[in-house]
């Protein structure tokens, strides 16, 4: 179950943390993986060691806030790899996010949110869908917050704009690409453990029901089925991930 050999996948932000343990477990599963980043030095790295353990990897860094970075790099990496059959949205600015309540909030820091965390999953779904469309076989999957879906008290929300956006502009990529074979889903994380502050990290853990962090490995099993042949039913959803912290 879930061979994914001969796909083709590219994984936005997969220089490190969650997008990583994405595109490690995808290649596990046999694709090929285009490591893209805004870093080409966490790109080539990660890229390199996917073909250390023997799998095949390219580092493809580009900007996904940017749509003809965005298109010339989708081009390039089908060129090398073939055309792109999964594609993971999953760059997004968690890194250096700032924490300010709306009211004191500056018009001018709220734009990298929605770039990056919208524009971003739009340009890179532009770039990769007719393919897939022609091909009548592909698989996007978003990778989203619950700060999308739910209010938080944290003063986040132009990324929750951002997230939130990302999440109606899916359910609407699925319908329009529902009976073409292509699917399209989003996946809303809780709080993962990435590198944060330890203190901090074991408190809001006591929050969440398993008693844990989300670990990459666990997004990562939930995309290794999304972007498989044994999902082409699921579509369109919004699956919270999030060791049952409330959603609603
Ligand atoms: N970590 C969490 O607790 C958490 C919770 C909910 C949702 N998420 C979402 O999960 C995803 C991954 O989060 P993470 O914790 O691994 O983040 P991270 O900051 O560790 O990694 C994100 C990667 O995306 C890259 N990136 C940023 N902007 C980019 C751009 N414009 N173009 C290409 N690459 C870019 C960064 O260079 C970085 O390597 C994000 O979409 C984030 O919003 C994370």
């Amino acid at each position: 179950m879930f061979d994914l050999s001969g796909k083709v996948a590219l994984v936005t932000g997969a220089g490190q943390g969650v997008g990583a343990g994405i595109a490690r477990a995808l290649s596990e599963c046999g694709a090929a993986v285009g490591i893209n980043d805004l870093h080409p030095e966490r790109a080539e790295r990660f890229a390199s060691g996917i073909e250390a353990a023997g799998g095949r990897a390219l580092d493809a860094a580009f900007d996904v806030s940017d749509y003809a970075s965005v298109e010339a790099g989708i081009a390039k990496l089908q060129d090398r790899l073939g055309p792109l059959d999964v594609l993971v949205n999953n760059a997004g600015i968690p890194e250096g996010m700032g924490v300010e309540p709306f009211h004191e909030s500056s018009p001018e820091n709220w734009r990298p949110y929605v770039d990056v965390n919208l524009y971003g999953v739009m340009n890179c779904c532009r770039a990769a869908i007719g393919g897939m469309r022609e091909r009548g076989w592909g698989r996007v999957v978003t990778i989203s917050s619950g700060a999308g879906t739910i209010g938080l008290n944290l003063g986040v929300s132009p990324y929750a704009a951002g997230k939130s956006g990302g999440i109606g502009f899916m359910r609407h990529l699925a319908v329009e690409n529902a009976r073409l074979g292509v699917t399209a889903n989003t996946v809303a994380l809780g709080l993962i453990n990435n590198q944060g502050d330890p203190d901090t990290t074991a408190h809001i853990a006591r929050s969440v029901p398993v008693g844990r962090l989300g670990e990459p490995e666990d997004v990562a099993a939930l995309c290794v089925y999304l972007a498989s042949d044994e999902s082409a039913w699921m579509t369109g959803q919004t699956l919270q991930l999030n060791g049952g912290y409330p959603t609603t």
